[in-house]
Formats: structure tokens, C-alpha cells, sequence
């Protein structure tokens, strides 16, 4: 089991702004979660916390019992915990075969680096010598980093935003993809998305707005409401037309 306890994040520059306040969440192995919520609401944020890319102001992050809250990226790589970026990095140099046998060198198992390629909806044939440079377009950066994570035998596995610069037919695929990994390698799976199709996986949904979280809770309870045009998510938990104010506009 994954756990934040109590935790808030400032960042230089933000003069004291909280980006996250006071957050406690838990997943339990082998489920999947999506975090969905406004733009700006801390979802990035929350899943640089998971990985170690930030230390949290305050409070604590614990696997399977064990502080890892000090531990970096790689630290906590090594203990099975991996993450797709929002924004993936590009690494001059070197070949997508290259990054993705990388990759699949830390899974115990047999990996087929071609058959995750195909799993994002990508062709082997097109992409295996390309460099990882910026000749490929966003979307296929995004699709070929998903790959990555994929190709590891993860414990803990976070995507942000995977739909962002992706069409129709290798979205479906890719759902299809994170259910598979969840089920083959007992992955506990994280999904900032903002896509019913994802949302439609989860186990839970969190929905984190203003840097907290303003809701956590089984899928069909907050999917229905999510989805419901009358509904909007303020404090004030108002109906549409009824008692609006600001918070009610988005
Ligand atoms: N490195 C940073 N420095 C300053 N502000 C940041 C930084 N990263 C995120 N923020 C701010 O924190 C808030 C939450 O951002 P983010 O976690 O990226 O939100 P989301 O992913 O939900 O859109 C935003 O107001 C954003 O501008
Ligand atoms: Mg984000």
C-alpha cells in the first residue's frame, strides 16, 4: 500500500502559496486510480510528490509501510515506482529501441519492446531507430514514454494526462493497455485524466481541486456525478441555477 499523509507542497517563487494542503490518500495495491480535476488544481504536483521530483513542505510518504518521504527518483524507481510525465523529456542521442530495452532491462520478465509499441499504437517499423529527439511529434513523445513505463515490471505506476495529443483508435488501445498491465504485473495504477474512457477503469476517483482533494470515492458514485451537466463541484454544492455564485462558474 501507497500513502500520503498530511502532505502540503510550497514551491520557490510561489510566495508561500500552498500548491497542495494537507492531503491523505491511500491506494491499495493492484487498483487503479484516476485523478481528474480543474487545470491548476495540483494533479501534476501530486504525482511529482509520488515520485520524489518534489519533497513535500509538510508531512509524510510511505510504501508498504516504509518512509520513503527523503528517497529520490531513483531510490524510489528501484523500489517500483515509476511515472509518465505530463510533458515527456526528450534525450538527444538516443534510438526509441534503445530507451525502451533501457527500460524493460529493470522487468524480471521476457519483454517485447515491439509489442509495446503497438500497445501505445505505434508501429514498430516506423519507430524502433528513431531518435527520441524533437522530430517526433508531442504525441508520440507521450506514447513512446507511456512505453517505458509499461516496459517496467512496476509496482506503483503513475500516468499523467496520457490522452493529452493522442487520437481515437490508440487512445481506446491504450486504455485497453493499462487495464492488461494492471492485471498482468499487479501494478497499482494511477491515471491523471480528464477522459470518461479512464475514468471508466478506476477503481476510485480522486478529485483534487485547489490543491486539495475535494472528493475521493468509488467510480460509479462520482463518475454519475461528474458527468451530470446539472451538477458542479463548488463548496457550496449547489444545483445549476440555484443559488450561483462564482464558485459555480467554470
Ligand atoms: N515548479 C513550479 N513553480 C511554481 N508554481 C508551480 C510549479 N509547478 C506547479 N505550479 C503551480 O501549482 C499549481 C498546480 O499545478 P499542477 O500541479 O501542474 O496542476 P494540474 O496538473 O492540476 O493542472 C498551479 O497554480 C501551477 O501554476
Ligand atoms: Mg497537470
Amino acid at each position: 500500500m501507497f500513502e500520503i499523509q498530511n502532505v502540503s507542497l510550497e514551491l520557490e517563487g510561489k510566495d508561500g502559496v500552498q500548491i497542495l494542503k494537507d492531503i491523505n490518500l491511500k491506494f491499495d495495491n493492484k487498483k487503479i486510480y484516476v485523478v481528474t480535476g480543474p487545470n491548476g488544481g495540483g494533479k501534476s504536483s501530486l504525482a511529482k510528490i509520488i515520485m520524489g521530483v518534489y519533497s513535500p513542505t509538510l508531512g509524510k510518504i510511505l510504501m508498504n509501510g516504509q518512509d520513503i518521504t527523503a528517497m529520490t527518483i531513483s531510490q524510489r524507481a528501484s523500489l517500483g515506482i515509476g511515472y509518465a510525465f505530463q510533458n515527456p523529456p526528450r534525450f538527444k542521442g538516443i534510438k526509441v529501441k534503445e530507451l525502451l530495452n533501457m527500460a524493460a532491462s529493470h522487468n524480471p520478465e521476457k519483454v517485447n519492446i515491439c509489442d509495446l509499441l503497438f500497445n501505445v499504437g505505434l508501429c514498430s517499423q516506423d519507430y524502433l531507430e528513431r531518435d527520441v529527439d524533437a522530430s517526433l511529434s508531442g504525441g508520440e513523445m507521450k506514447r513512446i514514454e507511456i512505453a517505458t513505463v509499461l516496459a517496467r515490471n512496476l509496482k506503483l505506476a503513475v500516468f499523467d494526462e496520457p490522452e493529452a495529443g493522442i487520437d481515437l483508435w490508440s487512445f481506446q488501445k491504450l486504455a485497453e493497455t493499462f487495464k492488461n498491465i494492471n492485471q498482468k504485473y499487479d501494478t497499482t495504477i494511477v491515471i491523471i485524466s480528464h477522459q470518461e474512457r479512464i475514468m471508466q477503469l478506476a477503481d476510485e476517483i480522486i478529485l483534487i481541486a485547489g490543491g486539495v482533494i475535494s472528493k475521493q470515492s468509488e467510480k460509479n458514485l462520482l463518475l454519475a456525478r461528474i458527468l451530470n451537466p446539472n451538477n458542479c463541484e463548488c463548496k457550496n454544492n449547489c444545483e445549476k441555477g440555484v443559488g450561483q455564485n462564482v464558485e459555480c462558474i467554470r
